[in-house]
């Protein structure tokens, strides 16, 4: 057979291939618009749990066992969620069961990047900024970007969790400025990162600002809170959440609640009625996620069940977030979201905002980083090691969105069982699936391969 019949019957077998197999139905990927979610062409809103079967001390991955992927999946499905938190993830696993699991009950992930072992350290937070910290957040990143349920990523958790730790913020920021650059220079989805916040009210204001603030490569996507502050029999006027949503109602990205769900009383869940409400939150809210699925030994009174082996038991918790799930279903319209809302302003040095750094300057990206944004993350370090020694005392800094990429990355697919979705942002390849793209990509470059060999091949 001479080259070029290879060649040929390589290409035929490629143009017989045609179109790629049908793939298995996926979720339309969640985006940004103004401040609101979008998916398959719909204001999305975040209806979930927090998922950490073990507790968070355990430093385990839930969704890496796709056992008990399989015993929760279908008590999420009976409670009617379309969202679950996890917090850690062990980025050398593989998640394709579970998060095929998930999807097919219509179910996406917000997901942590961080574990207790490659994060910011809130007492030594420079030294914890560093290559190696950033080498595991892309492996994650890596992971779980191909999954079109993954919804969304948190650049940390609770770092600043009081009035006197708020010189931690530059680092959490340049760290969610980091993951967009590398989800652009990759191309991958653009998937939304954002910081989950401790919801502390001397510098509640000014952290929500600070994320939102700079120049538009060193703002976040979203911005998300912990709230406990709705205790049942509460009504939205009872508690500050009618404040919080005029306070917050120029911001101009989405805010969701990461965490919610106080356990002073018995649990009735009341706040779901509210969070669902287009005359009440959201206009300014995208919803949120109840704390937290599973009862936890030295986290008592959070648990919707009981959770051992294979088998789960319901708590009056799980039956009472049911039913309010169930009277609260989402709005129909665009609940009232806006796009002309502008950046926040950055907040000033006070005596609870203690940021030495001008507006507009940041940690810089750590020396070596670039590498990973042309070559990819790498090897996966998973739940072993770890890097918050690893950096120096003092960091360098510089203008904040300096080195940032802010392109590169493509708009989602709407998925098989969505709708019209937002139109790719430009460029012939946004949008398609990545199957689709492979294909015949692949094909061009085993006919090309066959031909720079062809000489050594001929029979
Ligand atoms: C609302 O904003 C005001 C002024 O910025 C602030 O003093 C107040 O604490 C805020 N309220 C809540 C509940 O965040």
């Amino acid at each position: 057979m001479k080259t070029s019949a290879i060649a040929a019957s390589i290409f035929a077998a490629c143009a017989a291939a045609g179109p790629a197999p049908a793939k298995r139905a996926s979720l339309p990927t969640v985006s940004v618009k103004g401040n609101a979610f979008f998916a398959g062409g719909k204001r999305f809103y975040i209806r979930g749990v927090d998922y950490q079967p073990g507790g968070s001390g355990a430093n385990e991955d839930p969704i890496a066992n796709t056992e008990t992927c399989k015993r929760d999946v279908a008590k999420f499905k009976e409670l009617g969620i379309n969202t679950i938190r996890v917090y850690t993830v062990d980025n050398s696993a593989n998640h394709d069961e579970c998060m095929q699991m998930l999807s097919d009950a219509g179910i996406y992930l917000a997901l942590d990047v961080n574990n207790p072992l490659y994060s910011i350290n809130r007492d030594s937070p420079a030294k914890s900024y560093n290559k190696m910290y950033l080498q595991s957040v892309f492996a994650t990143i890596d992971a779980f970007q191909k999954y079109d349920n993954t919804l969304a990523f948190f650049s940390g958790n609770e770092v600043i969790n009081n009035d006197k730790n708020t010189e931690c913020a530059p680092y959490v920021k340049a760290t969610d400025r980091d993951m967009r650059s590398y989800i652009n220079a990759r191309g991958y989805r653009k998937i939304p990162v954002g910081y989950s916040a401790a919801d502390v009210a001397e510098n509640r204001n000014e952290l929500a600002a600070y994320m939102n603030c700079g120049p538009d490569g060193a703002r976040s996507d979203f911005f998300a809170f912990n709230d406990y502050s709705w205790c049942d029999p509460d009504t939205f006027e009872d508690t500050d959440w009618s404040q919080k949503a005029k306070n917050f109602s120029s911001y101009s990205i989405p805010l969701f609640l990461s965490e919610y769900g106080c356990k002073e009383n018995k649990r009735t869940f009341n706040a779901v009625s509210a969070l669902y409400d287009t005359s009440k939150m959201t206009p300014v809210y995208s919803g949120g996620l109840v704390y937290e699925y599973t009862e936890e030994d030295g986290n008592e009174g959070f648990g919707l069940v009981n959770a051992n082996g294979n088998s789960v038991t319901d708590k009056p918790d799980f039956t009472a977030l049911k039913d309010a799930f169930s009277k609260a279903p989402a709005p129909t319209g665009d609940g009232g979201y806006k796009t002309d809302n502008k950046p926040s302003e950055c907040p000033k040095k006070s005596t609870h905002w203690d940021v030495d750094l001008n507006d507009d300057e940041l940690p810089l990206t750590p020396d070596g980083v670039k590498e990973y944004f042309d070559n990819g993350a790498g090897k996966a370090p998973g739940l072993k090691g770890g890097s918050q020694e690893a950096g120096a005392n003092t960091v360098k800094t510089g203008p904040a969105a300096s080195g940032a990429v802010t392109t590169g990355s493509t708009e989602g697919s709407s998925g098989t069982a969505g709708g019209a979705n937002a139109k790719p942002s430009g460029g012939a390849a946004a949008g398609l699936a990545p199957e689709f793209m492979f294909a015949p990509l692949m094909c061009g470059l085993v006919v090309l391969v066959s031909s720079v060999f062809g000489g050594s091949l001929i029979l």
